[in-house]
């Protein structure tokens, strides 16, 4: 069951998501439209980081987002895709009109059963699905040790994605791809970039007060980032995809 609060809580960030998030690297793109296609949505689309990489691989790009904040954004930054409000569970598309759909860093927060049913609706025959999500690299001892702090009940920070990313109702799989990548990110938007994060944006002022310190004390003390304003922070991206069975 998808935590409503968690799930509703990027209706009250746009700007800041678009400008600390990190994007997705094109291979994952690659993997998930190897061929231009006619036609991609984007669900779950927020600011549009993944939308983005649609443009130039299908020739019409729709985006889909229940915030008006964030799609206000994505409006701003990508005048030519089609961006409706609207969720994975009710799509405002017309069956069988997508030949791919994308869903990057927001597929566990679907009600999953309708989630696919909506999705198999929309999806032409062969149709395929993308499911993307960035992850804290095992390897980067002090980013897990941050998001131990932002998800503490989620001991290993790839366990949601391969989680929900399992058997898909009404799919088959076809491909699954690390994609390892390095952002370089100067220290003050990583710690930004926690202000972005759900279990931050429900929390009262004085717990994310808090939970920042506790991020910036790792920052401190880590040998890899002490007194560093440029971090290195290497990234996976994982990239499950699947075919309409
Ligand atoms: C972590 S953000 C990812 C946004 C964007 N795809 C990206 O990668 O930058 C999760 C997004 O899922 C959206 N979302 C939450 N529940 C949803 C639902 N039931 N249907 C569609 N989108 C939903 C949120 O509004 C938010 O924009």
């Amino acid at each position: 069951m998808v935590d409503g609060v968690l799930a509703r809580s990027f209706e009250r960030t746009g700007a800041d998501y678009d400008r600390y998030r990190p994007g997705f690297p094109a291979e994952a793109a690659d993997l998930l439209v190897p061929d231009r296609v006619a036609s991609a949505l984007d669900l779950g689309a927020g600011t549009g980081k993944f939308t983005a990489l649609l443009l130039g691989r299908a020739a019409e790009v729709v985006a889909v987002e229940p915030s008006g904040a964030m799609l206000d954004v994505l409006r701003a930054k990508l005048p030519a895709v089609a961006a409706h409000l609207g969720s994975a569970e009710r799509i405002p598309v017309p069956d069988s009109s997508m030949s791919v759909v994308s869903v990057a860093q927001a597929f566990h927060w679907f009600e999953r059963d309708e989630a696919c049913t909506e999705i198999r609706r929309v999806l032409v025959e062969n149709g395929r699905l993308g499911l993307i999500w960035n992850r804290s690299n095992p390897s980067c001892a002090w980013d897990r040790a941050a998001h131990r702090v932002a998800h503490p009940a989620v001991s290993d920070a790839d366990g949601t994605t391969s989680a929900a990313a399992a058997d898909l109702p009404g799919f088959e799989p076809v491909a699954r791809q690390e994609v390892h990548w390095t952002e370089r990110i100067s220290r003050s938007d990583y710690l930004r970039r926690w202000a972005t994060v759900s279990t931050f944006l429900v929390a009262d002022p004085d717990t994310r007060a808090e939970m920042l310190a506790q991020i910036v004390h790792i920052l401190d003390e880590h040998p890899e980032t002490h007194g560093s304003e440029d971090l290195e922070l290497p990234i996976v991206t994982d990239v499950f995809v699947y075919r309409r069975a």
